[in-house]
């Protein structure tokens, strides 16, 4: 059903551009040194992060697929930017999980966020969530804003292609 495998990617966009806005509000509160507000808004952006990706596996089990025929001049700049954007998606997903690693065992070696400066694991482990984040955060962001802009492209310069 083309209407319905429409809707499914409409809502996986909207789900990816709102993990990138409630990862920049998370980084702005750790800026801040709010840490409990910087957690909630990354399990935020982690829970639409994982819910885009449902969506778009759904997608592309109902065979749903946009081709892109657009103006000849910018098909090498669509192509590189779709195929930068998939690759920086799946290298995603292992940075996430990393950063959430290493933040999971921050807390359980501190018992809180309140004890980190307290005890020396919970510190190294948020040491190494920082190193992660460095990746971690700038290719989130890249995912989410090049996920828009193939989309709103796709919409103006794509052709359906189902079952395909
Ligand atoms: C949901 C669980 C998370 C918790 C509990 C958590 C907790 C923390 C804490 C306590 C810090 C401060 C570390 C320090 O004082 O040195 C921190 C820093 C940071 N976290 Fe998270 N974090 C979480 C998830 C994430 C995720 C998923 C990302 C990014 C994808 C992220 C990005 C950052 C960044 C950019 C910093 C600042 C690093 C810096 O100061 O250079 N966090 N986090």
């Amino acid at each position: 059903m083309p209407g319905m495998a429409s809707i499914i990617n409409t809502w996986s966009v909207i789900c990816i551009v709102l993990s990138g806005v409630a990862l920049c509000i998370g980084v702005a509160y750790i800026r801040r040194g709010q840490r409990t507000q910087h957690m909630r808004f990354m399990l935020i952006a982690s829970s639409l992060a994982t819910l885009f990706l449902v969506l778009y596996l759904t997608r592309l089990g109902l065979g749903y697929e946009k081709k892109y025929i657009g103006p000849d001049a910018w098909k090498g700049a669509y192509y590189g930017l779709l195929i930068s954007h998939v690759a920086l998606a799946t290298l995603n997903l292992p940075l996430a999980l990393g950063a959430l690693f290493w933040a999971r065992k921050g807390i359980l070696a501190a018992g809180g966020l309140g004890r980190v400066e307290e005890v020396p694991a919970a510190r190294a482990a948020f040491n190494a969530h920082k190193r992660w984040t460095r990746w971690t955060v700038p290719v989130w962001l890249y995912v989410a804003v090049t996920g828009w802009i193939i989309y709103l492209v796709l919409d103006k310069y794509g052709q359906l292609s189902l079952g395909a």
